[in-house]
């Protein structure tokens, strides 16, 4: 699935105006792909055709970098659940709606966003753990 829920207003997140990086952790595992470190360029935002333009999300699938993301990045799933575990401020609220989606999503942290709806202005690098089940969702195919 591709697109964008309709439901929801366009162009509700802010647009980084300066480059940082998005460091992405996969759980250790034989077949994790480890730490990956993207660099965005503001000039460049992507949203790697599923989710918000600049998202975690977009950024990670346009640098070949694997998250879950099972409804196509239009909100309507959990599967792009992440930890921002550092650098979270720059990622603005998280929506009424993201919120209740995440609060669907197993072992929800405060640190927890949807990668697909989070889009950092790039005041500050961050740092994007992807949750152990995550992975497995992944290695198993859904
Ligand atoms: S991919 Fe479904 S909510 Fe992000």
């Amino acid at each position: 699935m591709r697109g964008r829920n309709p439901y929801l207003a366009a162009g509700e997140a802010r647009r980084p105006t300066r480059p940082y990086t998005i460091t992405v952790r996969h759980p250790p595992g034989p077949d994790s792909p480890g730490d990956t470190v993207i660099f965005v360029d503001p000039e460049h935002l992507s949203n790697g055709d599923h989710g918000l333009v600049g998202s975690v999300l977009g950024q990670a699938l346009a640098a070949g970098v694997e998250i879950e993301h099972s409804c196509g990045g239009v909100l309507a799933c959990s599967t792009c659940h992440v930890y921002v575990t550092a650098g979270g401020k720059s990622c603005g609220e998280a929506s009424e709606e993201e919120e209740d989606m995440i609060d669907g999503a197993p072992a929800v942290r405060s640190t927890s966003r949807l990668a697909c709806q989070c889009v950092p202005d790039g005041s500050s690098d961050i740092v994007v753990d992807v949750p152990a089940w995550n992975r497995n969702a992944v290695k198993e195919g859904h």
